[in-house]
């Protein structure tokens, strides 16, 4: 891949000067996926775990740049970042990168506040604009100016409780690029203000990447994200695409109707079980959670399939312990939903075997769907199975293939 590096530092509104086809962007995802998992960690964050997840990317902010590391989420739209005005008593611990924005020449205040919550944690302060980069290398950055961002002067949850003393080999997440659509930022949903674009919709406005796609491939210990473009060479069968859930303004997340689950079962085709949802059920694909997130009963029910005479249990935090040679399972299961191509129901298939992790604390085996209350959320646990193409187009939709590089499987020491 080869950049041309004049394109890449201009700046979005210099770019029609320019008339060479940007190029997409390839930039590392950095992801730590089973150290955290082995730890006490599985127990704790078990809701929207923004923490373990840990798919980072670097970014600048400001004139002259200042950089952050922030956890690329496709299940938020928003992106914000520490203020220097965020003391640690306010959940912005010492270590964190901390945005100055009367260090940066080219910061604009908005007038609009801006409150976040997730599944655990909230985070709130200002919006505003300013420039922002992606890092590609210590040379070459590709730049949107006037982008907006928010400052949080005040957060609770996993951004906050980063401890960097007592997690080794934790990467310190600064803050969160919310890589979701316009209709989802909290400015319009729950504020009614006006939309504006995340950062990768800007890049492409902007003219920076050639197409209005990103595609993310996790394999084994990198994550890979490319702007623009799809990972064509990580794949093992075509793109299977399903469009987004719409409303009246348009889709506004990253999630996809599913029509129902299959456990397969590949030796007594009878033992396989369907579990058809009564109408298309709304899935998050959320690069911002680790595992897959169903309601009870049907995690439940799953659970009772897989280990076909039932031997699992709830354990005190929520998830599933299970027999470890479920590790060797041949079954699988399979998600249906309808294909943007020609409406017909179409699946992605994931082994049994890659839905166990060990904890090598104590090991035992899990499952990596976890029980909830009404949460249907297919985390990175799940994705890392796939290539993912987010495409946001006229007609926004979600492309999954096998990825060619499956994660090794997690069975601690
Ligand atoms: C922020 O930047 C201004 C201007 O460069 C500087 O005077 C101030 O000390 C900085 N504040 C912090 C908290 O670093
Ligand atoms: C979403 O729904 C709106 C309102 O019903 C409609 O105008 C629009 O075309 C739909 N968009 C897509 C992508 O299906
Ligand atoms: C249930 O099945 C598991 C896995 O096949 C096996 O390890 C276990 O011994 C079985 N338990 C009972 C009570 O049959
Ligand atoms: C999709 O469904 C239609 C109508 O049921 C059928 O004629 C067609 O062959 C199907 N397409 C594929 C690719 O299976």
């Amino acid at each position: 891949m080869h950049f041309n590096t004049l394109l890449l530092v201009i700046s979005a509104s210099s770019v029609l000067s320019f008339p060479t086809k940007p190029q997409p962007i390839h930039l590392p995802l950095q992801f730590i996926k089973s150290k955290r998992l082995t730890k006490r960690d599985i127990v704790v964050p078990l809701i929207e775990d923004v923490d373990l997840s840990e798919l980072a990317v670097k970014v600048q902010i400001g004139t002259p740049a200042q950089e952050f590391l922030l956890l690329f989420d496709t299940g938020s739209a928003d992106t914000w970042i520490p203020s220097s005005e965020c003391s640690p008593s306010n959940g912005c611990p010492a270590f964190l990168n901390h945005f100055n924005t009367s260090a940066s020449s080219t910061y604009e205040a908005l007038q609009d506040e801006f409150l976040i919550t997730y599944g655990i944690g909230s985070a709130s302060g200002h919006y505003f604009k300013d420039t922002m980069s992606f890092v590609i290398n210590d040379q070459e950055k590709i730049t949107v100016n006037q982008q907006t961002l928010a400052t949080v002067n005040n957060a609770v949850g996993p951004i906050s409780d980063q401890n960097q003393e007592t997690d080794v080999d934790h990467i310190i997440l600064d803050g969160i690029l919310g890589a979701g659509l316009p209709s989802g930022t909290v400015r319009y949903l729950q504020d009614k203000g006006p939309k504006y674009d995340p950062f990768p919709i800007s890049l492409y406005k902007a003219g920076l990447i050639p197409n209005p796609v990103f595609s993310i491939s996790m394999n084994q210990d990198k994550g890979k994200l490319i702007l623009g473009g799809i990972d064509t060479e990580g794949i093992s069968e075509k793109f299977v695409y399903t469009d987004l859930v719409n409303s009246s303004s348009g889709p506004s997340r990253w999630s996809i109707n599913v029509e129902g689950l299959q456990f397969h079962n590949h030796k007594a085709v009878d033992k396989s079980r369907n579990f058809k949802f009564n109408q298309g059920t709304p899935f998050g694909i959320d690069t911002g959670s680790n595992f897959m997130y169903l309601p009870r009963a049907l995690a439940n029910d799953l659970a009772v399939s897989i280990t076909s005479n039932g031997t699992f249990a709830l354990n005190e935090d929520g998830v599933f312990t299970i027999d470890c040679q479920f590790q060797s399972s041949l079954d699988s299961v399979n998600i249906y939903f309808k294909s943007s191509i020609d409406h017909n129901n179409t699946n992605i298939n994931i082994p049994v075997s890659q839905l166990i992790s060990k904890r090598d604390s104590d090991g035992q085996c899990l499952f990596l769907f976890i029980p909830s209350d009404d949460k249907f959320i297919l985390g990175n646990m799940i994705l890392r199975q796939f290539v993912t193409v987010f495409d946001f187009g006229d007609i926004p939709r979600i492309g999954f293939a096998p990825s060619k590089f499956p994660p090794l499987l997690i069975t601690g020491d």
